[in-house]
């Protein structure tokens, strides 16, 4: 929680990250280096319409929120977080996809996404609130 209050301007109430880690527990994951957690990832899985392929209802992994802590960055943890999130959703909650919105100004995470084989599906505007558009990002599982 430290975490995303210093890294992202997207803060939650303390029921919000518990409740998300009591649900999906698979893919709340945290990273440490030195005893100390220096990044986290929380997902939440949904079910929703299919955004590739064949229609009808999938599971969808939501990445809700990931940072790793300025000290640490560049050293793969946000990609390692990422990428097992991803399996986790797939092997734990039936996952077929995954989705992800970021803003269209966070150039390393935009990256980070794209390096990972997520894909930018389409502009959401002024999802943030502070009026900036978001990229939802999408990706295939398995
Ligand atoms: N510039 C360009 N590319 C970058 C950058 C950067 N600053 N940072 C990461 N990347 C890309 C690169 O392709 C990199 O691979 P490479 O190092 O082999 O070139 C790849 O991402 C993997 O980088 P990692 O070292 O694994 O990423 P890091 O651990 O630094 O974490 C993160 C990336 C989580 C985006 C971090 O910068 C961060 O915490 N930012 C602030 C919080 C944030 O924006 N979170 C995402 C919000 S959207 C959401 O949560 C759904
Ligand atoms: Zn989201």
């Amino acid at each position: 929680m430290e975490i995303n209050r210093t890294c992202l301007p997207e803060n939650y109430t303390d029921f919000f990250f518990v409740d998300l880690f009591e649900r999906f527990p698979e893919t709340f994951l945290v990273a440490e280096e030195d005893g100390q957690v220096v990044g986290y990832i929380m997902c939440r899985i949904e079910t929703g319409f299919a955004n590739f392929g064949l229609g009808g209802l999938i599971k969808k992994g939501h990445v809700v929120s990931v940072a790793v802590v300025h000290e640490h960055r560049r050293k793969g943890i946000g990609e390692a977080l990422v990428f097992k999130a991803m399996e986790n959703m797939q092997v734990y909650y039936g996952a077929k996809q995954c989705f992800l919105e970021v803003r269209v100004t966070n150039d390393s995470a935009i990256a980070l996404y794209k390096k990972l084989g997520f894909e930018i599906t389409k502009t959401i505007y002024g999802y943030y609130a502070d009026g900036e558009n978001a990229y939802l990002m999408t990706r295939k599982l398995g």
